[in-house]
């Protein structure tokens, strides 16, 4: 007779248990690679995050996805790579070595995605990215990392993005948001990491036709799935990528890592959980 095997489980940490996806990406993938795994969402208070974190494998965890509030202190709460480092932010936590270790997705998620969806996309010049938060940190973080020379930062609060720049060196040029209309043309990608476009937000007001034939045109925003910008970049032949493929792809590191197979990014995957976003 074998011993029974324990069910390895992952979670995601967040204060209020926010409305997720990300259980629906990993229960896809555990039952379409027959994996006997869960994946659970546990709300955990400010005040008891650390105790949550420390005994994350007394709690029943091989690892766990953070998002907010706790992203920060996941951060100093465990050793993180160079990424989290990076973007001041954890979102993926796993053991190895028998320390706690965290990782930054968003910018594999980001690059994966662009790779997957425009091909040749980092030979394409100047990059244009409109916002200066979190997401936009990780986005110029893999930019500069695959070898982009020239990131415009624009943003509505200038001031943030002249911090922002201020952390990537001279790669980074901080502008202001009026001069958006006047870099379009030489903007070889395009990516919006703000706000604007989503459900319940104004639009993003951008002329698209002024953008070069060969631009590609990211949006981080998922609902709706298919943004204004993105829309009239399409109308125009350009080559798009969308915030649920975003999505999907910084979901692969964590679930490799506490599951053990590197799961794949499918056009199934994408249309299971689309039509999940619109059925909300
Ligand atoms: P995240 O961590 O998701 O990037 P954030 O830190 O709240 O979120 O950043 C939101 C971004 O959207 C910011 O760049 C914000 O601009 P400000 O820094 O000026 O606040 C941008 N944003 C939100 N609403 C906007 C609007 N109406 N017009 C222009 N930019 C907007």
């Amino acid at each position: 007779m074998t011993a029974p095997t324990k069910t390895r489980a992952a979670c995601l940490i967040g204060w209020p248990a926010a409305h997720s996806r990300s259980p629906l990406i990993h229960h896809y993938w555990l039952r379409t690679l027959g994996i006997e795994g869960g994946y659970s969402i546990e709300a955990v208070p400010p005040e008891g995050f650390a105790e949550f974190v420390l005994h994350l494998a007394a709690h029943g965890f091989v690892g766990a996805n953070v998002t907010i509030p706790h992203k920060e202190r996941a951060l100093a709460l465990s050793v993180p790579d160079s990424r989290a480092r990076a973007v001041g932010a954890a979102n993926t936590l796993w053991y190895e070595g028998g320390e706690l270790r965290s990782t930054n997705t968003d910018i594999e998620g980001f690059l994966g995605n662009l790779d997957a969806c425009a091909p040749g996309w980092d030979g394409a010049g100047d990059a244009l990215v409109l916002g200066a938060g979190g997401a936009s940190r990780a986005v110029v973080f893999g930019l500069i990392e695959r070898g982009i020379t020239r990131v415009h930062l624009a943003n509505r609060t200038l001031e943030r993005a002249q911090a922002l720049a201020g952390q990537f060196g001279a790669k980074v040029h901080p502008v202001a948001w009026d001069a958006i209309d006047g870099l379009l043309p030489r903007a070889g990608l395009l990516v919006n990491t703000t706000s604007l476009g989503m459900h319940g937000q104004p639009a993003l007001e951008l002329d698209a036709g002024r953008l070069p034939p060969h631009a590609v045109v990211a949006d981080l925003v998922y609902v709706p799935l298919e943004t204004p910008l993105l829309a009239a970049a399409r109308a125009r032949g350009l080559k798009t990528a969308d915030g649920l493929g975003m999505l999907l792809y910084q979901a692969v590191r964590g679930f490799e890592l506490w599951f053990g197979t590197r799961p794949e990014v499918t056009a199934e995957l994408y249309a299971h959980v689309a039509a999940d976003l619109t059925k909300a």
